[in-house]
């Protein structure tokens, strides 16, 4: 595996995150929904920079993948939303990479009639994208490789990884545990 971002970088793009948001929402209060389970270690590090009133919910999407990098049939589980009608909200997810999974949850947290949804994401992969929307908030824009680490996994592995790793060619594929 290659570095990628090491984890100062990471904690570095986290303050940005951080600032622009609070700017943005001036202290308005703010539901901010992580999506599992890639979010996880973003949405502890970013909340910990926000200033407004927070609430913090949780919705699971997965594409099951398997040992392969490309993403399957979507499933959505919204048990753990709180109630979010009238409220703004900011989705909080690990990678946009075709961006299937971001306007599928925006689609379906709409219905919930939320004031607002705004997105962030810790990482943009460069000329992956499949749909007509961008999230308002991107930490790093990174090529185009399968990447692991600080909540981002393999065959749910490596998510405890401090740092952002790039797989190489012949580590994908590969059973890893
Ligand atoms: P999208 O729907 O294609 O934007 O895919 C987004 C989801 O796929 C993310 O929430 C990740 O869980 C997963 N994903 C996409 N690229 C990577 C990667 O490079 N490493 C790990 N997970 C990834
Ligand atoms: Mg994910």
């Amino acid at each position: 595996m290659k570095t990628v971002l090491t984890a100062d970088q990471l904690h570095a793009g986290v303050d940005r995150l951080g600032q622009e948001i609070n700017q943005f929402y001036n202290g308005q209060p703010l539901i901010i929904v992580g999506v599992l389970t890639g979010s996880i270690v973003l949405l502890a590090d970013l909340i910990r920079r926000l200033i407004m009133p927070l609430r913090v919910g949780l919705v699971q999407a997965s594409s099951y993948r398997g040992a392969a990098i490309d993403p399957g049939q979507l499933t959505i589980n919204f048990d753990l939303l709180p109630d979010v009608k009238g409220r703004h909200v900011l989705l909080i997810d690990d990678i946009f990479d075709t961006g299937k999974t971001l306007i599928a949850l925006v689609d379906e947290l709409r219905k919930h009639n939320p004031a607002s949804v705004r997105c962030a994401v810790l990482l943009r992969k460069q000329g992956r994208q499949a749909v007509m929307m961008e999230p308002e908030y991107v930490g790093f824009e990174i090529p185009n490789a399968f990447v692991v680490g600080y909540g981002l996994d393999y065959q749910d592995a490596y998510r405890n990884l401090p740092y952002l790793a790039a797989l190489e060619e012949h580590e994908i594929g590969q059973k890893v545990h």
